[in-house]
């Protein structure tokens, strides 16, 4: 029987090829897009919402890991972020929100993107994975954390629990998407 799952920072396994496949896996699961038009259309979402940030903020990464050092451990969730101002940080020009938020931004400048896997929901493992990024951000000195999510989404919820609040707004891609922050003062 697996206890609740050990936060670790990402960087703590160098290399780990299982753990990069786990993270792959639900990555796929809990995003909205589940058919690609070509397999560089599946790269390419998946380079922009996940790899992306282990390539330049690896640092920044961490795991929520099941049975730690044991043969059968396996990622359970993984919360990925950066700390630069996307806004005013070139890598993230193909997102044009950031820009049309960029008051915003400065004030909220970290950003994570966060997924569990779907057997591990709702016990609050999301939580402990948030709570450990916006230590680790405060820490390096970032003055606030935002995430964007649809407006309505359920998993607003998720964050306005984690301390976090609305805002701002905007429309990308034909629907609203919410900017919801939480100051690390
Ligand atoms: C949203 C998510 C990261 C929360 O992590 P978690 O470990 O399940 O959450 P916790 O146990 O710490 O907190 C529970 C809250 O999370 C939210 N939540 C729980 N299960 C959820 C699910 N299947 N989908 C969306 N949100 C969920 C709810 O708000 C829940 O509160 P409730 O019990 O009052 O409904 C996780 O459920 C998940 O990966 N969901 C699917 C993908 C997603 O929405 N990712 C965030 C993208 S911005």
């Amino acid at each position: 029987m697996a206890g609740l799952p050990v936060i670790e920072r990402y960087l703590a396994r160098p290399r780990d090829v299982r753990a990069l496949g786990d993270i792959e896996r639900i990555f796929f699961q809990s995003s909205g897009t589940t058919t690609f038009e070509s397999d560089e259309a599946r790269a390419a979402f998946q380079e922009r919402w996940l790899q992306r940030y282990l390539t330049h903020d690896a640092a920044h990464a961490f795991l929520a890991v099941v049975n730690p050092g044991r043969g059968d451990e396996a990622v359970a969730g993984y919360l990925v972020g950066s700390l630069d101002d996307p806004a005013r940080a070139s890598r993230f020009d193909d997102l044009g929100y950031f820009k049309t938020m960029a008051e915003l931004t400065a004030r909220y400048p970290a950003q994570l993107h966060v997924n569990i896997d779907a057997d591990w929901r709702g016990l609050g493992v999301g939580r402990a994975l948030v709570d450990a990024f916006c230590d680790h951000a405060r820490a390096a000195g970032a003055p606030g954390v935002h995430v964007f999510t649809g407006r309505g989404m359920r998993n607003v919820r998720f964050y306005e629990a984690a301390g976090f609040a609305e805002a701002g707004a905007v429309a990308w891609n034909g629907h609203e998407i919410v900017m919801l922050a939480r100051g690390l003062g």
